[in-house]
């Protein structure tokens, strides 16, 4: 389940060419270490996305995408919440009122509307595809053949290509709209939001009240014309100088909405040199996790040098006593078994090697003690898998994040799983 409190932050963005850059997944990663080592556990990531849900599965397939708390697809048509993607169908109500997809669908034929693959024309949104050069004559015809069937729907176009047509009580911004209304009924409105975007179904997102505003550096031009359009004070919406995920950090660091800078931008602290760790909370668990997988990727990409004081780092955050229960099936200790990482330093250089968490949760047991579960990703030549993990941190002060690992469990995410060779 989604984080169930008041969000600290609320970050709805946009995924194609905003989150995701589909030339380069680093700056998803960036943002994917940043959000889950400081946000994941006070803090809300909503995706709104022209995508179906079938495309949107295929996303999470191909990028590493974070789960987020709530998904709104289709163009602000459909709303789903948490891990198990329930639907909100009070919204759905809202979207019937005055909605008739058979007269779209007429009126589509009646004007040889080209339309988009079906898996994109939902129960809400009826998809074509319409050349730049066309849309100047097809959109008024179009708005003047919907309104004489008496239909209450409005138009998108986005990214020179896309046409929309949806319920007029549809679309990213009313689905916020939508969204905030019900938080706050629930005593949950999120203390800040930023809303993050690069195309014309986009736009919406920016009117809504009270929000911080990213227009990614790559974003198309129906955008950039209609943010030059608006007057008056701009001042919550940054344009930013970097593409996608890497223009949303960009945005943090503007609007000052911290932490801001991802685990992946600077080293991770290998000792706590003169002073103890402070008392672990929630944000300090997610913190360990984030970074001792991170100091796993860079050790074996040969990032990072192979110092002593790396290893160490990496040794002794594993209890000597600790237990792990392999994917595999065999339990070992951890603390022993990490030795066969020292000959691996470097051995994924010049590789595609990726380790990143997600679905970061942890839940606190005693004074000094910690359960925490998260879903480990690896992405490597040899294809992705998926560790589901539990586990069991106890509160030391001399390591960096004021913890150390006790005891690990680890299974194989179906579909995903890799071989114990992989290990490491
Ligand atoms: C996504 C959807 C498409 C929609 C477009 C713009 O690409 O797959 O159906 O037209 O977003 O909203
Ligand atoms: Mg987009």
């Amino acid at each position: 389940m989604e984080f169930m409190g008041a969000p600290r932050l609320l970050i709805v963005s946009d995924l194609d060419h905003t989150m995701v850059d589909h030339k380069d997944q680093l700056s998803l990663l960036r943002f994917g270490a940043l959000w889950e080592s400081e946000f994941n556990h006070d803090s809300l990531l909503v995706y709104s996305t022209g995508r179906s849900p079938t495309m949107f599965s295929d996303l999470r397939r191909e990028v590493p995408l974070l789960t987020p708390g709530i998904a709104i697809l289709a163009c602000g048509s459909e709303i789903f919440y948490g891990d198990t993607m329930t639907q909100d169908f009070g919204f759905i109500d809202e979207l019937n009122k005055g909605w008739n997809r058979a007269a779209v669908e007429e009126v589509a034929a009646e004007m040889n509307l080209k339309y988009q693959c079906d898996s994109e024309q939902r129960p809400h949104k009826v998809s074509f595809h319409v050349r730049k050069e066309e849309s100047a004559h097809i959109m008024p015809m179009l708005r003047e053949k919907l309104t004489a069937k008496g239909l209450d729907y409005k138009l998108i176009y986005s990214g020179g290509l896309d046409l929309d047509v949806l319920p007029r009580a549809a679309g990213k911004g009313q689905a916020l709209s939508y969204l905030l209304k019900k938080l706050k009924a629930e005593g949950r409105a999120p203390q800040q939001t930023l809303v993050c975007g690069d195309s014309g179904n986009d736009i919406e997102l920016f009117g809504v009240d009270n929000v911080y505003g990213v227009i990614v550096a790559n974003a198309q031009d129906e955008l950039l014309q209609w943010h030059a359009d608006q007057l008056g004070d701009k001042s919550h919406i940054f344009v930013a100088t970097e593409r996608c995920a890497a223009g949303i950090i960009q945005a943090m660091q503007h609007f000052n909405l911290r932490p801001n800078v991802s685990p992946r931008d600077i080293s991770v602290p290998l000792s706590v040199h003169d002073k103890l760790a402070p008392k672990p909370d929630g944000g300090a668990v997610s913190r360990e996790v984030v970074e001792y997988l991170l100091l796993t990727e860079q050790w074996l990409r040969g990032d990072i040098d192979a110092s002593e004081e790396a290893f160490r780092r990496l040794k002794f955050g594993l209890a000597k006593e600790s237990n792990r229960v392999c994917p595999w099936g065999v339990i070992e200790n951890p603390h022993e078994e990490i030795d066969t990482l020292r000959a691996q330093h470097g051995s994924q250089k010049g590789k595609l090697f990726y380790i990143w968490a997600d679905r970061v949760r942890s839940i606190k047991l005693s004074d000094d003690s910690w359960l925490v579960r998260f879903d480990k990703w690896e992405r490597s030549d040899a294809g992705l898998t998926c560790v589901l993990t539990s586990a069991l941190l106890q509160a030391n002060a001399e390591f960096p994040n004021g913890l150390y690992w006790r005891l690990i469990h680890e299974t194989w995410l179906k579909g995903y799983e890799g071989s114990a060779a992989l290990k490491g």
